[in-house]
């Protein structure tokens, strides 16, 4: 069985390899599945990740979210106490540098956002299954944190980033759906 630190450098690598094109009309396509969703319609605070390079782009479903007059809030991480905080942003300017190329919500010009008023939270992560087995980027920032709400969540996934099984300890908070540029995997 592969350990997660073979599987992140794995699909790590096949990210790497996807053409801006394909990243591009991927991510639209899983954008689609998503804002068409009950899940999406029926939630009013999302919490989303600012997409880095080689991730599912966010950018376009802050925006879809904004036009519907969602509330998306986005965090910024505490990386001595592996803890995030979420504030809300109306804009991208609101967005600043952050270590390994974050980009983070100026906590001057942002709201704190109570994580409990949080309805649907998309999850980042790099390898994913279709029993909601997740593997993340190392930090464990979201295993803290998921256990603390009761939101719905969801992983957008390139087709490389669904295996047929991700190893998991106690500690790994499973992901209630998937969406793949196919629809809903889970
Ligand atoms: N709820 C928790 N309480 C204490 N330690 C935790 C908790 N969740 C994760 N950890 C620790 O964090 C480290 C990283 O966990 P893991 O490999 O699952 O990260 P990950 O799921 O990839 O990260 P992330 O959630 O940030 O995407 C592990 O050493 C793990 O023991
Ligand atoms: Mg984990």
């Amino acid at each position: 069985m592969s350990t997660k630190k073979d599987i992140r450098n794995e699909v790590s690598r096949k990210l790497d390899s996807i053409s801006a094109e394909k990243r591009k009309n991927w991510s639209e396509e899983i954008a689609e599945h998503l804002v068409s969703s009950d899940i999406w319609k029926g939630a009013g605070v999302i919490a989303l990740t600012i997409s880095r390079g080689k991730e599912v782009d966010t950018y376009c479903l802050i925006e879809a979210a904004w036009k519907q007059g969602k509330k998306a809030v986005v965090p910024r991480a505490d990386f001595k106490h592996k803890r995030m905080s979420f504030f809300e942003i109306t804009s991208f300017n609101q967005l600043e540098e952050g270590p390994y190329n974050l980009k983070e919500p100026n906590v001057e010009s942002c709201p704190s956002i109570d994580p409990k008023k949080i309805e649907l939270v998309i999850v980042p992560g790099l390898a994913f299954d279709k029993n909601g087995s997740r593997l993340g980027f190392g930090g464990g920032f979201y295993d803290r944190f998921l256990p603390q709400i009761k939101a719905q969540t969801i992983a957008l996934a390139f087709p490389c980033q669904v295996i047929p099984f991700v190893p998991i300890e106690p500690h790994d908070c499973l992901i209630d759906h998937i969406i793949s540029p196919d629809g809903f995997l889970l």
